[in-house]
């Protein structure tokens, strides 16, 4: 039987529906949550990326405040900006969106982020929070794979997980997540030797390779769920995940599709964060 198409549409637009009514309840005693989106140069993905966040913040009643800043910025400039919004009651969120120009260090600016507004995940005191189990933001794709797989009632314990792709984005903190929620977790990456004897042991597969048909049918268990987090544009303009969607769904209990699977979830994942980081800095202030 074929798998089973999970669908990151629907599932997106029923988080973002209760994140919508959370954000409701806020604004009715006078608050508005609040994400600031930081964007240096021009790279063309990031700005359909940013506006697609800034679009989504929209949608469900967040307010978002936007800061280009052209390449030829200086660091300084982009650090005091952030050391700003870090003091801006208003803002409870900051995110800046990543690949930065080469003279940027991407260390410094997610290090000057507060730690209590790094609705991203990526600075270091979160990063190591997914170590020990105790993340204050889990960074939003790995997050919304989880969610994926929870809303699919799909049992993490005792499973064997294998990671395709070992980027500190997607591939490390998924492993870290899923390992915490006791899977057993093996991460492939691009130096690993026959990928597929490692693939073909997974009860639950996560590829974030960034290359198409990386993954076929004889490389994946009969029964395996699989997660595709690689957003491919082929020469002929389509765009394809990392897994050869058409094989391995005859094969998989479970499969995303690319577009239309992990994709969605990221953004709402990020709406998820930054309200619950404003019901957080409610919550604080309300007890001080
Ligand atoms: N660039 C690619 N993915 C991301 C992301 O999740 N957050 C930010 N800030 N930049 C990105």
């Amino acid at each position: 039987m074929p798998a089973k198409v999970i669908d990151g549409n629907e599932v997106s637009a029923l988080i973002r529906k209760e994140i919508g009514g959370r954000v409701e309840q806020m604004r009715r005693h006078g608050i508005v949550p609040g994400l600031a989106v930081i964007v240096i140069g021009n790279n063309a993905a990031s700005a359909v990326y940013v506006r697609n966040k800034i679009r989504a913040c929209e949608d469900v009643g967040i307010r978002s405040f936007r800061f280009d800043f052209g390449e030829s910025a200086s660091p300084e400039d982009v650090l005091s900006v952030i050391e700003e919004l870090n003091n801006r009651q208003d803002v409870h969120g900051i995110l800046v969106q990543l690949p930065l120009p080469p003279k940027f260090s991407i260390g410094s600016i997610l290090r000057t982020i507060s730690a209590d507004k790094d609705v991203d995940g990526f600075h270091l005191y979160n990063v190591g929070g997914l170590v020990v189990g105790d993340t204050v933001f889990p960074p939003c794709t790995p997050y919304g794979v989880v969610k994926l797989l929870e809303h699919e009632n799909i049992t993490i314990e005792g499973k064997n997980v294998v990671v395709v792709g070992a980027s500190n984005i997607v591939g490390k903190p998924i492993a870290l997540m899923l390992m915490q929620r006791d899977a057993t977790v093996c991460i492939c990456h691009a130096k690993t030797r026959d990928l597929a004897q490692f693939t073909i042991l997974a009860d639950i597969l996560v590829v974030a390779a960034g290359k198409p048909n990386l993954i076929l049918p004889q490389m994946v268990k009969t029964g395996a769920v699989v997660i595709d987090v690689g957003i491919n544009r082929l020469a002929n303009g389509k765009l394809v995940g990392d897994v050869d969607f058409n094989g391995v769904k005859e094969k998989a209990s479970y499969i995303t599709p690319v577009p239309g699977g992990v994709g969605p979830m990221t953004v709402t994942m990020l709406l998820e964060n930054t309200i619950s980081s404003a019901e957080r800095a409610i919550k604080q202030k309300s007890s001080v």
